[in-house]
């Protein structure tokens, strides 16, 4: 079965024939006039490969479905036991009925609403339903359904969270951030990261203050939308509290710090000097890792023997990138900065990575942000390294 469509697959927000039919994974279905991007299909493919990996029987809750997709390819392809799926536009229900009607050959048990999702979480609440896998493929921030979405996952259950406000967290509107993240967010190189550990930031707070902890299994964006998969976990890590803390910017030379919250202290003098602008702080962010090494590699087995119609080349490539980088440390910065305080072009990033190595640093390939990498090296050294190799 081929990722294709009968007619132009269309995207959000163009003109797209409500009979289109459409191709992907296992799952052949309606797309309707709603919103519909196959070029989320990786996230789709990753959350598959995800729930293939959790234990069975497994029950799943589509909050925001859309046109159903990601419950039909959880119950076909994953051999979820439930799959609920819901989308608040109720025009959509009896194309989420139709769609999802293959479910129940496959002995998948369906079940299919058009419910707000605060009103369905608090009804999981009261009843005390609880699934392994809640997607909440969320319009904008879905910070207000975080915590109710955690009341609803199993222990060990994962939250696969995707946000579409990119302005927020990324510095464009500071204001917004303050009200949705509860947190400072300034411009920074590596803005897709640092949206990400905000997120991330939001859920772990959400999980603590119900006594839980969260275990980030993988965290990705193609700059428009920020997903993060999390392990709802029954009691947090020895000391996780201490990943929550603050990164700080300096515009003038480009150096970055971090602090934990647990002990925050002043920041020290940017080696700049005195005419340093003030340090652009974001925060309080996730400082740990990103990924879930284990987890990936999980997911990467399950999906060794899957055909390019079943796990797309694109998804493939991703999973590979998330893999090689776990996510810390969490100073991260473009090459293409580099070269431009450099003035002569960007370092090759191989051999920049390899000198930093041999003096004991980590130094990685960003596995979030093409064209970026991260390491523990304070900033002048890695200039002087950047600078001998671009003699
Ligand atoms: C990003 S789209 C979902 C796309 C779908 N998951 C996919 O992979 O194609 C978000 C959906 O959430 C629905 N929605 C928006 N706000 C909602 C809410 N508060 N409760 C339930 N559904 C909501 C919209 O009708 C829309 O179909
Ligand atoms: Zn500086």
């Amino acid at each position: 079965m081929a990722d294709t469509a009968t007619q132009s697959q269309g995207g959000a927000g163009e003109n797209r024939s409500p009979d289109l039919h459409y191709c992907e994974g296992q799952a052949q279905l309606q797309l309707g006039g709603g919103f519909f991007r196959p070029q989320s299909r990786p996230s789709r493919d990753l959350g598959v490969l995800l729930a293939r990996t959790l234990p069975q029987p497994l029950e799943v809750l589509d909050l925001m479905a859309g046109c159903g997709i990601r419950g039909l390819r959880y119950g076909l392809e994953a051999g979820a036991h439930g799959v609920w799926v819901n989308d608040g536009d109720g025009d959509r229900l009896p194309l989420l009925q139709a769609n999802l009607a293959p479910l129940a050959q496959a002995g998948c048990r369906v079940e299919a609403t058009a419910l707000s999702a605060q009103k369905l979480l608090a009804g999981c609440l009261l009843e005390e339903r609880r699934f392994g896998l809640v997607d909440l493929d969320a319009f904008g921030c879905p910070t207000t359904l975080v915590p109710a979405a955690l009341e609803a996952l199993q222990f060990g259950g994962v939250l696969y969270l995707a946000s579409t406000d990119g302005r927020s967290p990324t510095g464009h509107d500071r204001a917004a951030a303050l009200r949705s993240l509860g947190a400072a967010a300034r411009a920074h190189p590596a803005s897709w990261e640092l949206a990400l550990r905000l997120q991330i930031a939001v859920v772990a707070r959400a999980a603590w203050a119900l006594g839980r902890g969260v275990r980030p299994l993988f965290s990705f964006s193609e700059g428009r939308t920020f997903r993060v998969a999390l392990q709802l976990q029954r009691r947090a890590d020895p000391q996780q509290e201490r990943l929550l803390g603050l990164l700080a910017h300096c515009h003038g030379c480009g150096e970055q710090f971090s602090q934990s919250l647990w002990q925050l202290r002043q920041w020290p003098a940017c080696a700049c000097g005195a005419a340093a602008p003030p340090l652009a702080i974001s925060g309080p962010l996730w400082l740990g890792p990103l990924q879930h090494g284990p987890t990936l590699e999980a997911m990467a087995d399950v999906g060794a023997s899957a055909s390019p119609q079943e796990v797309a080349p694109a998804s493939v490539r991703l999973l590979r990138r998330l893999l090689a980088d776990p996510g810390v440390p969490e100073r991260c910065w473009p090459l293409a900065e580099l070269g431009r305080r450099l003035g002569g072009g960007p370092p090759p990033s191989d051999a920049l990575l390899a000198a930093l190595r041999v003096e004991g640093f980590t130094a990685l390939r960003s596995g979030v942000m093409e064209g970026c990498f991260r390491c523990n090296a304070p900033w002048s050294r890695v200039l002087e390294l950047a600078a001998a190799l671009n003699r």
